[in-house]
């Protein structure tokens, strides 16, 4: 066939293609190997010279048209996407990988799971920035502690059931150095930064701690607490329940009653037990208060003499308080949570309520 007619036919042909299978039998018919124009542009060396010259151009001109043509209709098929070296389609190795499918642009997009932070996260953070709005500062400290920041320091004796193996969890011991523990609590968190820093200060130190513990619906192994320590010259009980009273209100968003009980700590003293009115039931009795109408969320007291003289900090010249309180069980009241180990048990149909 002349060259003028193929490519007429050829154009007309892609143009009536209807998708990109076809479009890609009309490729290998006009372009492919054993196509007519390839036939031709083979031929051309067994002709005269001027006479291959000028087909040789006009064979490629014709091939070049017929290839944009077909490059036109293939863009109107396609989905629009990144390119690869897999898909030149035209004119490369993979010429018979079209795409078939067909892109629904009025079909809803996929939605795009967004994650969020952990409820006791949440929790955590809130507490903090209730603090930071009454000038504490948040301070961390390790999980890995040794008995003498974790016991000694706190002023509690070698005999103290809280050393036991049965509360605490002791990691294998190096050689003959200091023996070490998962701490059980967050006080030592006071000590490290009462051994950095000098008063006046406030602090807050939120962080896991671990027992050996059977497991229940109030009890884990793995918790959280949220240690608080000011100190000052002229700190009192009446600033720590001062204190006190501000944060769950705050924290509940409601007027709260709180009231004080005598409690005991080796590293206050006196040591107290801030109890809140139960905020589930308003203070009538129910079940998350044992019928009380109290809740018992804050342990703390006056920092002892000897935890401070520990220090190096004369105990005429300052004073103050501490607290340590359970973040799980703060959040288990705000969210009216009955079991702790949903906390860690990574179930998403808990999770996601948040
Ligand atoms: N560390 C105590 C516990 O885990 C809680 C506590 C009580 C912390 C009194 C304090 C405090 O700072 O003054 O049970």
């Amino acid at each position: 066939m002349k060259l003028e007619p193929l490519k007429i036919k050829a154009q007309k042909e892609v143009k009536s293609a209807k998708n990109l299978k076809e479009l890609d039998g009309l490729y290998k018919k006009y372009l492919g190997k054993k196509s007519e124009i390839t036939q031709i542009l083979r031929s051309l060396k067994d002709l005269p010279e001027k006479e291959r010259k000028k087909q040789g151009r006009l064979a490629n001109q014709i091939k070049k048209e017929i290839q944009s043509v077909l490059e036109l209709q293939k863009n109107k098929f396609q989905v629009p996407r990144p390119t690869s070296p897999e898909d030149e389609v035209f004119g490369g190795r993979a010429s018979s990988k079209f795409q078939e499918k067909e892109f629904d642009i009025t079909a809803p997009g996929k939605k795009i799971i967004l994650g969020h932070l952990h409820p006791l996260t949440i929790v955590r953070k809130e507490i903090e920035e209730i603090f930071q709005n009454m000038g504490f500062s948040i301070v961390e400290g390790p999980e890995v502690e040794t008995e003498w920041y974790a016991f000694d320091a706190l002023n509690i004796p070698k005999d103290h059931p809280a050393r036991d193996v049965w509360d605490t969890l002791w990691l294998k011991p190096k050689a003959k150095s200091q023996k070490l523990l998962l701490r059980p609590h967050t006080s030592p968190v006071q000590i490290r930064y009462m051994e950095k820093n000098q008063p006046p200060f406030r602090i807050l130190a939120p962080g896991r701690v671990f027992r050996h513990e059977a497991t229940d619906a109030s009890h884990e192994v793995q918790f959280h607490q949220v240690e608080g320590l000011m100190i000052g010259k002229n700190v009192s009980v009446a600033n720590f329940k001062a204190v006190a009273k501000e944060f769950f209100q705050r924290f509940f968003n409601k007027e709260i009653k709180i009231r004080t009980r005598p409690g005991y700590f080796p590293f206050t003293e006196p040591s107290f037990e801030i109890d809140v009115q139960c905020v589930i039931c308003n203070g009538k009795g129910c079940s998350t208060c044992s019928q009380t109408g109290w809740l018992e969320l804050w342990p703390g007291g006056m920092v002892h003499p000897n935890v401070l003289k520990a220090e190096g900090l004369n105990p005429k010249n300052w004073q103050g308080f501490a607290f340590g309180m359970g973040l799980d069980r703060m959040a288990m009241m705000k969210y009216k949570i009955n079991d702790i180990r949903l906390f860690y048990s990574s179930d998403l149909r808990f999770l996601e309520q948040f």
